[in-house]
């Protein structure tokens, strides 16, 4: 079932979400900060259906950065389990809407009772190809460079490649994102203007969609804004309109 209020052209192959203001929204209800989070969740699976009903093929969330290991334990803690339990309970959603899940980041770093029900998850959606779901946990874009940068060395160093091999594309292969398509939308939550780390290296040409709206509070209806606004938007990528324009005429 595909969304009909969307139109099919060009809807983005795929989306990277920032899911900022979960803390603000908790604020803002009296709740803790885990509250948020727990509501952030809530919204993860509503945008995971209405993205697949509207044609995204790969739909990245940002859900934990390298940077927030850096935030008090309690809520470190906090992130993990939810991570676990949103796995368990809910890995029917994958089935029911055939969607496989991945991961982007450092993954040994995510403690083994919430990597377990990870690789778990993954294992089990493997097969299904209606819409990746790439979580991006424990994601920094400068970690995935340097963690790239190690593995390039070595495979120079023990001759499986060489200097004039290193282009672009052979650079896009060492990264954790190897088997995805650049994001062509990247959407951020709560009005923040910054990518915090997310695919530098992939979103040199995204197009940005900031929204004053918190994460937990965004809707399908937003979504669809979003999606809206990206197909009125003419990508260039360093050509001019005019160059464009001839292109879709001739
Ligand atoms: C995003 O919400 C979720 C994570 C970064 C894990 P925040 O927790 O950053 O929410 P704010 O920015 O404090 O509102
Ligand atoms: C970015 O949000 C990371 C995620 C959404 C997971 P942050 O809340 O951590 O970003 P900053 O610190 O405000 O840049
Ligand atoms: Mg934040």
């Amino acid at each position: 079932m595909i969304d009909v209020n969307i139109s099919q052209n060009s809807v983005p192959k795929h989306l990277g979400i920032i899911m900022d203001g979960n803390g603000r929204w908790a604020q803002k209800h009296g709740k803790s900060r885990i509250e948020g989070h727990n509501q952030g969740v809530e919204t993860v699976k509503k945008i995971v259906v209405a993205a697949k009903h509207m044609g995204i093929k790969y739909l990245s969330l940002y859900a934990f950065s390298e940077e927030n290991w850096k935030r008090p334990e309690f809520e470190v803690k906090g992130l993990m389990e939810l991570l676990k339990t949103f796995l368990e309970a809910d890995l029917h959603m994958f089935h029911d809407n055939k969607v496989k899940l991945e991961m982007i980041g450092n993954k040994e770093k995510i403690p083994f009772f919430a990597r377990k029900v990870l690789e778990h998850s993954i294992q089990k959606t493997k097969n299904y190809d209606e819409m990746t779901l790439i979580l991006a946990l424990s994601y920094g874009g400068r970690d995935e460079l340097k963690r790239a940068f190690e593995h390039m060395a070595k495979d120079l160093l023990d001759q499986r490649m060489s200097i004039s091999d290193i282009n672009e594309k052979c650079i896009s292969k060492y990264l954790d994102t190897k088997d995805y398509p650049d994001p062509d939308l990247i959407i951020r939550s709560s009005g923040e203007f910054r990518s915090s780390n997310f695919l530098p290296w992939q979103s040199v040409y995204s197009e940005y969609y900031v929204t004053d709206v918190l994460w937990p509070d965004f809707s399908e209806n937003d979504l669809r804004a979003a999606l809206t606004h990206y197909q009125n938007r003419e990508r260039r990528f360093g050509k001019t309109s005019e160059q464009l324009q001839a292109r879709t005429t001739s």
